[in-house]
C-alpha cells in the first residue's frame, strides 16, 4: 500500500494542534488523490470547505508531477484560513475565505469537485451542480444517513442522495465506504 503523503500528514497533525475534527477520513482522501491524478490537461479541481487542510493536500498528492492544474478551496473560518495558508503549497493551489454558496457562480467550471462544506452541499446543490463541467466529477461523502441522530439531517442526506441520483445530467453511484461516498459524474450534453 502507498504511504500516506507528507502533505497530508502535516495537515492533520494542524487538524490535531486546531482541534479541527472534521478532516476527510479514508478511503476519501486517497479516492481524492486518485481522481486527481485522472484530470485532464489544465484540470480546475474545487473543494467546498477548506478545514484544516487534509483534503487539499490529498487532491494535491493526486497531482504529483503536475504543474497545469488548479485546485480553488473555499472555506469559511477565516482562522483556518490563515493556519491553512500558512503551510507551503504549490503555486497552482488558492485558498478563497469565504462563504461558498454565494461564490459558487463566480468560481468558473470545474473538472472534479469535493462538496464538503454545508453550502454547496447540504444546501445550494444546484449550484454545485452547475459548475461541474462535461465529464466532471463530484465527490460528496458523509453521505450514509444512519451516522446522523437527527431525523431531520438524516432527511436532508437522502434528499441529496436523491437529487444526485436523479438528475439527467448526471451519472451517479454510491458508494457504502467509509462516511458514506457518492460519485457523480457530468454528462456530455
Ligand atoms: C467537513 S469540513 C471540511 C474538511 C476538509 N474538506 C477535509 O477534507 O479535510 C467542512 C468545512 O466547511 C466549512 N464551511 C462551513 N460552511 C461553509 C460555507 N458556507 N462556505 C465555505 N466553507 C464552509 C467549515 O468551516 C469546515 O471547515
Amino acid at each position: 500500500m502507498r504511504a500516506v503523503p507528507e502533505r497530508v500528514t502535516e495537515s492533520i497533525r494542524r487538524a490535531g494542534r486546531l482541534a479541527f475534527p472534521a478532516s476527510c477520513e479514508d478511503p476519501t482522501g486517497p479516492l481524492l488523490a486518485a481522481l486527481a491524478a485522472a484530470t485532464p490537461p489544465h484540470a480546475r479541481i474545487l473543494e467546498l470547505g477548506t478545514g484544516a487542510g487534509v483534503g487539499t493536500a490529498w487532491l494535491v498528492s493526486g497531482l504529483t508531477g503536475r504543474t497545469d492544474a488548479t485546485v480553488v478551496t473555499v472555506e469559511i473560518d477565516t482562522e483556518l484560513v490563515a493556519a491553512v495558508r500558512e503551510a507551503g503549497w504549490p503555486p497552482y493551489v488558492e485558498i478563497v475565505a469565504g462563504d461558498a454558496e454565494p461564490l459558487l457562480p463566480e468560481l468558473g467550471r470545474f473538472n472534479l469537485i469535493f462538496a464538503d462544506a454545508v453550502a454547496g452541499k447540504w444546501t445550494g446543490l444546484d449550484r454545485t451542480i452547475s459548475v461541474l463541467a462535461p465529464g466532471g466529477v463530484l465527490v460528496v461523502d458523509d453521505m450514509d444517513p444512519a451516522r446522523y441522530p437527527d431525523p431531520e439531517h438524516r432527511a436532508t442526506v437522502r434528499r441529496v442522495e436523491q437529487t444526485l441520483a436523479e438528475d439527467p445530467r448526471l451519472a451517479s453511484v454510491q458508494l457504502r465506504a467509509g462516511t458514506g461516498i457518492t460519485i457523480a459524474t457530468r454528462c456530455h450534453q
